[in-house]
């Protein structure tokens, strides 16, 4: 109904809004004024999240695409080997685990099938396992060695927005803490970063409160059959999700890639008018890498793209080749995921409603799957 939907057309359009709560939510009373962390519900005790030699995170979807990020994150801060892998595709490979890994399941709904398989063949060779889910009581918490819930609250929209955002939190979370637990040489760096995580929920609201161009972009491109994102670093995944939602939603084709490997195949799709959405690294910290995407954005638009560029305010190199420009906050590197996947839900779920689909509820897709 029109209440539940709390005055929105669309749950999306809702859980896209309730974001910076769902994010501060996450936060609360998990970090302290000094900037340390309190993870009390980490049941796995700090002698043996010292001693672990490797983590893996298993996930589905979405959540997938959130355990892509916390790679980055995990291993930086804790100098701790991090695999990524999609639940369906773990445990048929006879992966190698034993008690000193750590095991990571990502599910918003707590029920997804293959994920929960991924849990339990990790289990039953010894290793130890922590939930990361917005579902109090579901099953993979219920079947994990501990869990830090997000609180995004209930998410009714197929596609996955605000349970996204928290999910990166969550892992953000653990990633700071083993980092703390550790006492890795980045103890300085982690403090300060989670000082960052205090007011990054304001830093969310600001990229909502600027959507109206992202919108109108949308609404002109309702009648296009293809769309790619780009992106480096912690950019790359954001540009999996951006495409993965503008699938779900849009139905349209689409697909990310890492901006590296533009020469190495995708710059052949490039073609007049082909948008191509980029999310483009601070020009702080690892300038490197926003050098090298500048170059990128020049070499696709020399050959015709529509190029619709994600980058940091302040950030001026990029204004000469955007055909469109969207600005989102300055953050730490490793967290700029959390403003820059807000822009592409918006542009994925103003297209679906351009096109006439509906949203909440996309052909063929379920909000959980409970099968393998
Ligand atoms: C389904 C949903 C996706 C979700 C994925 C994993 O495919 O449509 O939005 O990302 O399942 O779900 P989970 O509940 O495990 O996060």
């Amino acid at each position: 109904s029109a209440a539940e939907k709390g005055g929105y057309d669309y749950f999306m359009l809702k859980e896209i809004a309730e974001q910076p709560k769902a994010v501060a939510d996450t936060l609360l009373g998990r970090i302290d004024g000094a900037g340390s962390l309190t993870l009390d519900e980490v049941r796995i005790p700090a002698n043996v999240l010292r001693e672990v030699d490797k983590v893996v995170i298993v996930a589905c979807g979405t959540a997938f695409h959130a355990g892509l990020i916390a790679k980055y994150a995990i291993e930086h801060w804790t100098r701790v080997p991090c695999e990524v892998e999609l639940a369906s595709e773990f445990r048929y490979r006879d992966p190698i685990l034993d008690q000193q890994t750590l095991v990571v399941a990502i599910s918003q709904s707590g029920e997804t099938m293959d994920t929960l398989m991924a849990l339990r063949h990790a289990r039953e060779q010894g290793a130890k396992v922590l939930a990361i889910c917005n579902t109090n009581g579901s099953t993979i918490p219920r079947e994990s060695d501990a869990v830090l819930y997000t609180h995004a609250g209930p998410e009714v929209a197929v596609a996955s927005t605000k349970a996204f955002l928290t999910q990166l939190v969550a892992c953000y979370l653990v990633a700071l803490y083993l980092g703390q637990v550790r006492g890795t040489k980045y103890a300085d760096e982690i403090r300060a970063v989670v000082r960052d995580l205090a007011s990054i929920s304001g830093a969310v609201e600001r990229v909502l409160e600027t959507m109206e161009p992202v919108r109108e972009l949308a609404r002109s491109l309702a009648g296009k059959n293809t769309v790619l994102f780009l992106g480096r670093h912690v950019g790359y995944p954001v540009a999996l999700e951006g495409a993965l939602k503008l699938k779900e939603l849009a139905y349209m084709h689409a697909e990310g890639f890492a901006a590296g490997e533009l020469k190495h195949g995708p710059i052949a799709l490039i073609e007049d008018d082909l948008p191509v959405v980029v999310v483009v690294p601070s020009p702080r910290g690892r300038s490197v890498l926003h050098d090298k995407i500048v170059s990128n954005i020049q070499e696709i638009r020399a050959r015709g793209a529509r190029t619709i560029v994600v980058a940091e305010e302040g950030d001026d190199a990029v204004v000469p080749y955007a055909d469109h420009l969207i600005r989102v906050p300055v953050t730490p590197t490793l967290l700029q995921p959390l403003v820059a996947t807000v822009p592409l839900q918006v542009f994925a779920c103003e297209l679906a409603t351009a096109r006439g689909n509906e949203v909440d509820q996309p052909r063929n897709l379920a909000k959980s799957v409970t099968v393998e």
